[in-house]
């Protein structure tokens, strides 16, 4: 019964994780393929279609069909019966995403939030920081986004504000919580965001036209206005989301000594990479923005770049004996008989042996172990690792 619970465990999370990619792909794809869409259209030469509103159409052709979109100004004169909305895309992305976060991250605090190295906290204050951080982010947006809305130059009044929280934001979650939750929580504060703007404003605000529609009334343009500020902050989050959300498989970016840099680095270089690909549906493409995108992640490179380690190298070969003290002390704590992290024991020197090469990945390859260095290996201790795992 012990092995069973960590074992269902597993497999509820490599469910939700492959449901949440999946999900991700139908919302991240359809919201780019409308970014697109919108970005394409060109106004339509039919009277007729003037007559009826139309301000934009397209021409495609894709799997052997033809397709030709049309976009009307505000709305159509007459609501359509059959009208497909767009908004289960992003839910289910939010809800499983955030099932996910439950198992691998809030099930473990200590472990996967925790990094006394960063700040010490105990878990029950770990797992409400961490739901504090995602609830916070959305009302400090959602503020930003009404207090500056107005006026003249709200648009870019908002962006350089978003900006500047974004930046405050990452460097606050590095300062609390261990590189990797840091990363992957300033996506999901951000990817929150995103999902309640479909949730509080986007869909509501489509719901409003159509009952004005209904009531035979012209429907008020603030909706629409608003709908779009939103989706267009939407599309610029996009990237940098998805760099954070797969930032958990490169441990020497969160765990830089500059982490919270790096990550701001890559963030901006994305959402600059993403007004490139914006400008472009628009025929002017702006190198620009290419540019210095790929320049910001070159420097993300050059500042998360290891520095050489000095150590007075032991050149001697360590034997079984001095590896198991090292495991005793590191890492049997976590993989014992009790505890058995992943379902890998380390108690024994016949289980370190026949465990050498994923022992030597976690230890000197990827760094991983022990998670955020909890009992404080030494990078003596790491060579030792590294060159009995050669000698064999
Ligand atoms: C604080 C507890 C803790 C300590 C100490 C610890 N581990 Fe782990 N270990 C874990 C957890 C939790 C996982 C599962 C991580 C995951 O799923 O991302 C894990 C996973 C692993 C894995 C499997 C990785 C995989 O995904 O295939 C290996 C191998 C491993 N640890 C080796 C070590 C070694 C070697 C040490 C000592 C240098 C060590 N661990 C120290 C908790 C610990």
């Amino acid at each position: 019964m012990d092995s069973l619970l960590p074992y269902l465990l597993d497999w509820a999370n490599m469910l939700l994780r492959w449901l949440h990619l999946i999900v991700g792909i139908a919302w991240i794809g359809s919201s780019f393929y409308f970014v697109w869409l919108d970005n394409s259209l060109t106004a339509p030469k039919d009277e007729k279609l003037k007559s009826l509103g139309v301000s934009g159409e397209l021409w495609a052709v894709h799997g052997g069909g033809f397709y030709n979109p049309q976009k009307y100004l505000l709305a159509p004169a007459e609501l359509p019966q059959n009208l497909h909305w767009f908004y289960w895309e992003s839910y289910s992305t939010w809800l499983s995403g955030f099932a996910l976060f439950c198992i691998a991250y809030l099930l473990s605090p200590s472990i996967m939030l925790v990094d006394k190295n960063v700040f010490q906290m105990s878990a029950p204050v770990a797992i409400l920081a961490a739901l504090g951080y995602l609830v916070a982010g959305w009302f400090v947006y959602d503020a930003i986004c009404r207090l500056f809305g107005v006026g003249d130059d709200a648009d870019k009044k908002v962006a350089v504000s978003l900006i500047l929280y974004v930046g405050i934001a990452a460097w606050v979650a590095c300062h609390l919580f261990a590189g990797r939750a840091a990363f992957l929580m300033t996506g999901a504060m951000i990817a929150t965001i995103m999902s309640a703007n479909v949730l509080v404003w986007i869909i509501p605000g489509q719901r409003k036209v159509i009952a004005s529609m209904k009531r035979g009334e012209s429907p008020d343009p603030i909706h629409g206005q608003r709908g779009k500020q939103r989706s267009v902050h939407n599309t610029y989050f996009t990237l940098p989301v998805l760099f954070a959300m797969l930032s958990n498989h490169y441990s020497g970016l969160y765990n830089a000594p500059d982490n919270w840099l790096v990550l701001i680095l890559v963030m901006a270089g994305g959402a600059l990479i993403r007004h490139f690909f914006v400008s472009r549906h628009k025929q002017a493409p702006s190198l620009t923005a290419l540019a210095l995108g790929v320049t910001l992640i070159g420097i993300a490179a050059w500042k998360a770049a290891p520095a050489p380690v000095g150590i007075t190298s032991p050149t001697a070969t360590p034997t079984l004996a001095q590896v198991e003290t090292i495991i005793n002390e590191r890492c049997v704590s976590c993989h014992n008989a009790q505890m058995a992290s992943k379902n890998i024991r380390l108690d024994g020197p016949d289980r370190i042996q026949s465990q050498l090469p994923l022992i030597h990945q976690q230890v000197v390859v990827t760094r991983l172990m022990p998670i955020n260095n909890s009992t404080a290996i030494t990078e003596e201790e790491r060579l030792k690792i590294d060159l009995w795992f050669k000698s064999q």
